[in-house]
């Protein structure tokens, strides 16, 4: 457990998401770590304010039998004091923490400018999954982005249809997806790990379903599943250009439509249908004999085939390391 979790309080983290790997509260690079700071100093003064004025209410309530104007010139003055304190202390502390989040916050978390970063990555949202691909690179993949650790990374953000947004809240700020714009985001990960993301504009049926996982590696471990992603997959299949090729791609092979995420690589992800299900054979077989019914309202029909080729379409599914 680290310092900032043991410090928060259960209430406060039930309300900001619950802990576990998408907790607002536990930055794990600095653009996160400036929001963090923040949101405790703005809670911190709202509480101490919210005291002060509980404090001045049960001082009239304990007060309440006595004549409504003060009488005395030591009163009066106190009473001038505390509404002259009234009316300073918020403008004194409302301009400290515009300055602050305007000038510090803002500019810590701000996108890097174009070009500025070693490396690009483009997340392009879809009803209702994520499509990545990398500048520089062939490597497309979904629903997961792999980054080296310690590192800055660009991230340029659109969507093929409605608008979404990308909140990886251990990471940085939420950034929407607009239809014809693109948005620009920095992703920076101080320590290996996997930071788990969430479409935050409501963006239609399965919009809770629409997650996203940042994986942070050290640099070598990045390069060697960059340059490994970027290779087309070892064979085609009859079955999957027959039933499949109208909607995924596989690169080396005739399926080449982006209506679904690329599966050029798709065993060597961890999850299936944008994070709803872990990667495992039984979950595969479910999605891929009934998606209807693991996540409504989605693209992929059910092709309803027989027993044999949905085992032969799986067996070629999971051989797509
Ligand atoms: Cu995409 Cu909500």
């Amino acid at each position: 457990m680290t310092r900032a979790t043991l410090l928060v309080p259960p209430l406060v983290l039930a309300l900001a998401g619950c802990g576990g790997n998408q907790n607002t509260l536990n930055p794990a690079g600095h653009p996160e770590r400036s929001i963090t700071q923040l949101f405790w100093v703005m809670f911190g003064v709202a509480i101490v304010g919210f005291g002060l004025i509980m404090f001045l209410l049960f001082l009239g309530w304990v007060r309440r039998e006595q004549p409504n104007l003060p009488g005395g010139r030591g009163e009066r003055t106190a009473v001038q004091i505390v509404l002259g304190f009234g009316v300073a202390l918020p403008i004194v502390l409302l301009i400290a923490l515009f300055i602050w989040s305007d000038f510090f916050v803002m500019r810590s978390t701000a996108a890097p400018a174009k070009g500025s970063t070693a490396l690009t990555i483009k997340v392009i949202g879809h009803q209702w999954w994520w499509e990545v691909r990398y500048g520089n690179s062939t490597a497309v993949t979904a629903n997961e982005i792999h980054i080296p650790v310690g590192t800055r990374v660009g991230v340029v953000l659109t969507t093929v249809d409605v608008i979404h947004s990308f909140w990886v809240p251990e990471l940085n700020r939420k950034v929407d997806t607009i239809p014809g714009t693109e948005n620009r985001l920095l992703l920076i990960a101080d320590h290996p790990g996997v930071y788990r993301g969430q479409c935050a504009e409501f963006c239609g049926l399965q919009h809770a379903n629409m997650a996203v996982e940042v994986i942070a590696e050290p640099k070598p471990q990045f390069d060697a599943w960059l340059a490994h992603n970027a290779r087309p997959a070892a064979r085609g299949n009859t079955l999957f250009a027959q039933n499949c090729s109208g909607c995924h791609e596989i690169r080396g092979t005739p399926a080449r439509a982006d209506v679904g995420p690329d599966l050029t690589h798709f065993a060597s992800r961890r999850t299936i249908a944008a994070v709803t299900l872990p990667n495992t054979p039984q979950n595969l077989r479910e999605w891929l004999r009934d998606p209807q019914h693991v996540k409504p309202g989605n693209r992929m029909p059910n092709l309803e085939l027989g027993n044999a080729d949905w085992t032969a379409l799986q067996r070629y599914v999971e051989s797509l390391r």
